[in-house]
């Protein structure tokens, strides 16, 4: 049976993903609240310039004052997409105090503190969802946090920002260069006046700690994660990726050891072969590849960035909240009993294709793969080119700690007869 009485909802940020919240919210406003069992009603909306004109938005609902609004005592839902640590942080915990519960498309803010704020949810019996943090329209939160909740998750593999993947797909289809595909994806509103947080991986880090806090039931902060940008990677590199039959992507990888006695979490970028799923995920998509004991692999595929996918997922979460409030329920909150060690990532086992430039003389072939053997690594391919007595020399491992990998490079370095480093890559997906 229908509640007349509305469900109130303040919405924190009215910029491309806040309008849209807002503009579905008015459009669909019948289907929700027969989806609800009550209609949901846009209490207030704050934002920072309120002169600006929002269509649809009525102007008595705008506030500067975000705080009065969450204060304000009445208000069911709190949906957060100002993003950022403050003032999102302050106003989360104190919509929790004034009885709200919490939809939140904020990663950052998740992957920081994500512990203290769903401690806030419990202790003031209020939910927080957040399914728009990670992977924009692409059901991932709900499908490990519920539908895999019977499972044993050991792996998850994703492409998980939309702008190094169109970046690296262009390096990969053109032959460009990193400058070159960065300048293109700007010219095209993919990549943001300052791309840093996405080319340095920030952003999908803090993507991998939320996920690998709710994979693997172990409270995973962003300072947890390993991190390495893309901004290295060049047109040699997919050239030798494609000689190997593989792509380069920028990968966010969170393992189960094999021991399943502890777990990591990186972002780096990676060769993974053309066979595997995520080689084909092109442009600015994203894609999460998932193994777990039971269902074996899964893969969740779709726009992880812009106004109407995000708000796709928020409304989601709308919906999910403002039915758990009618019932007098709270959906599932922090699962941190496993409370797994997260491993540095001298632990991690993987692939690793190396690019050396060697003088082209007798021994030094064998000089180099004495290094490998005295640090325990073992060679799975050599392959040499050479050229006016220098050589190009690549090197494909068998699996290998990072540790053990990092001592290779080292002592590598300091052999005369290598000239140097070219690249190192690590090969992911097989
Ligand atoms: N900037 C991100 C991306 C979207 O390019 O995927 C928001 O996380």
């Amino acid at each position: 049976m229908m509640r007349t009485r509305p469900l109130k909802v303040a919405l924190l940020g009215c910029g491309v993903v806040g309008s849209e919240v807002a503009r579905i919210m008015t459009t669909h406003a019948d289907d929700l609240a027969q989806r609800i069992g009550a209609p949901v009603e846009l209490a207030g909306v704050a934002v920072r310039r309120p002169s600006k004109v929002r269509e649809g938005i009525p102007a008595d609902l705008v506030t500067t004052d975000a705080t009065a609004l969450v204060k304000r005592g009445d208000i069911d839902v709190v949906v957060e997409v100002i993003g950022g640590i403050e003032p999102a942080r302050t106003l989360i915990t104190t919509a929790f105090e004034h009885g709200a519960s919490v939809v939140s498309a904020n990663k950052a803010l998740l992957a920081q503190d994500g512990a203290a704020l769903h401690a806030a949810a419990e202790e003031h019996g209020r939910d927080l969802y957040y399914e728009a943090a990670v992977a924009g329209a692409i059901p991932l939160i709900r499908p490990l946090r519920e539908s895999l909740a019977g499972d044993k998750v050991n792996r998850v593999l994703g492409i998980v920002n939309g702008t190094t993947n169109f970046i690296l797909d262009k390096m990969d289809s053109t032959g460009a260069g990193y400058q070159e595909a960065l300048d293109e994806a700007t010219a095209l509103g993919y990549a943001e006046a300052d791309p840093t947080a996405d080319v340095e991986g920030f952003d999908a880090a803090a993507k991998a700690a939320i996920l690998a806090g709710i994979a693997f039931h172990t409270r995973v902060r962003l300072d947890d994660v390993y991190r390495e940008g893309m901004t290295e990677v060049t047109a040699a590199d997919f050239r030798s990726a494609k000689e190997m039959g593989c792509t380069i992507k920028l990968l966010a990888i969170c393992e189960r050891a094999a021991d399943g006695g502890s777990v990591t979490a990186r972002v780096h970028p990676a060769m993974i072969p053309l066979s595997h799923p995520l080689a084909s995920v092109r442009g600015a998509y994203n894609a999460v590849f998932v193994e777990s004991d039971a269902a074996g692999q899964l893969m969740f595929y779709g726009p992880g960035a812009g106004g109407s996918p995000t708000a796709s997922a928020v409304l989601g979460d709308l919906v999910a909240v403002c039915r758990n409030r009618l019932n007098g329920a709270t959906g599932p909150g922090e699962s941190a009993y496993a409370a797994l060690p997260v491993s540095p990532m001298g632990e991690v086992v993987t692939r690793y294709h190396i690019s050396l430039d060697v003088a082209d003389k007798p021994g030094v072939l064998a000089q180099v793969a004495t290094v490998f053997a005295e640090h325990g690594v073992s060679i799975d391919t050599v392959r040499q080119q050479g050229k006016d007595g220098e050589a190009s020399l690549v090197v494909v491992t068998h699996r290998a700690s990072d540790a053990s990998l990092s001592g290779t490079v080292e002592a590598l370095r300091k052999l005369d007869t290598v000239r140097g480093v070219a690249s190192i890559m690590r090969v992911e997906g097989e």
